[in-house]
């Protein structure tokens, strides 16, 4: 089991990573009255790892359930309960979970006891950790939230097992995306175990999932609310998002072939040498990534436009300073046209 600790101005997290973690959550119950917010596949798989004596309330899968009808319908619970602010409410799942859990568990009675099992990889890298909770607004994703650190976040390895290919997909991408920015050693660790994490060897996820947390811990504790530094874990996304919305792609092949294409900025601008850049792509593919995707490449630079606009101006985005090292760049939409144009 490895422990890492997240110390910002909104909170300290606990992080515990390890085959067994969740049943940690007995310990962080802490004799408090608890209310567990999970949907119905963990639910189904994971059931028998809940903690006893807390109660258990299901919400609807997918980005769809993301919403604050959700939340109220969790805040509907907590009345019934009679939970106050000396209550726990413990989100177990994935990113959806955590982050709406999270939420109604931030703003009702302003803030109660927070503690998260995510149950997926992506989550266990990625939305548990740094304390963002939201929902979806009026088609904008995470336009209503919070910053807020949960106590602790419970990341079992076990849960893993379970989980789709396509969904340990995603997480892989967001695996590679925060080695590449902040830790050279964790990206070649990587590139050693690709195989080993694929068939879903414990130490080797275990490695993983640690590293990549404690990079995303320090990137959120030196700059918790994203003035900065945190926007570095949106390597990959500014393609990214343009690629999801053009292409019916996963979010994490998105991401990917993202990385790759804005790699191919940093090749051109002469802070990453092409060597590096194929360092990146070959373990990308590896994971079973794409590193490029059958779409109209003018439709995804008419997408990226259209983000310039919404936030007015230029795109002030990270891109990759070498291997494990990302700075925050302007870069010209003819510099962006030509690394979509030329993506491979
Ligand atoms: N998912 C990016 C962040 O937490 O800042």
């Amino acid at each position: 089991m490895k422990e890492l600790i997240l110390e910002a101005a909104s909170g300290r997290s606990r992080i515990a990573i390890g085959s067994g973690a969740i049943s940690g959550l007995s310990d962080a119950m802490a004799g408090r009255r608890a209310l567990i917010v999970t949907d119905s596949n963990v639910g189904r798989l994971h059931s028998a790892l809940f903690p006893q004596g807390a109660e258990v309330m299901g919400i609807g899968l997918g980005e769809e359930s993301k919403t604050l009808e959700t939340v109220e319908s969790i805040y509907s619970r907590m009345l019934e309960l009679e939970l106050d602010r000396s209550s726990l409410i413990i989100g177990i799942g994935g990113g959806i979970v955590c982050d709406v859990a999270g939420y109604a568990a931030t703003t009702y009675l302003r803030g109660m006891g927070l503690v998260l099992a995510p149950t997926t990889l992506l989550a266990q890298v990625d939305a548990a950790i740094g304390g963002k909770n939201g929902v979806n607004y009026k088609g904008y994703k995470n336009l209503v939230g919070t910053f807020r650190q949960p106590e602790a976040v419970l990341c079992d390895i076990r849960a893993l097992r379970t989980l789709p290919t396509e969904e340990m997909r995603n997480g892989y991408a967001e695996v590679v995306k925060q080695a590449a920015i902040g830790d050279a050693d964790a990206f070649a660790y990587l590139e050693e175990r690709a195989d080993e994490a694929l068939r879903l060897q414990e130490d080797e996820l275990e490695r993983m999932v640690s590293d990549s947390a404690a990079i995303k811990a320090a990137i959120v504790q030196a700059d918790e609310k994203e003035a900065g530094e945190r926007m570095k874990l949106n390597y990959g996304h500014t393609i990214g998002h343009a690629i999801e919305k053009v292409a019916k792609v996963r979010h994490g092949e998105a991401v990917a072939a993202g990385m790759i294409a804005e790699a191919d900025i940093s090749v051109s601008k002469g802070m990453m040498e092409r060597k590096d850049r194929e360092r990146l792509s070959s373990l990308i593919g590896r994971l079973g990534l794409p590193v490029s995707v059958d779409a109209d490449r003018e439709l995804i630079i008419d997408a990226i436009r259209k983000d310039k606009k919404r936030r007015g101006g230029g795109i002030r985005m990270p891109v990759l300073d070498g291997i494990g090292k990302a700075r925050i760049v302007d870069v010209t939409l003819e510099e962006m046209k030509d690394a979509i144009r030329d993506m491979p």
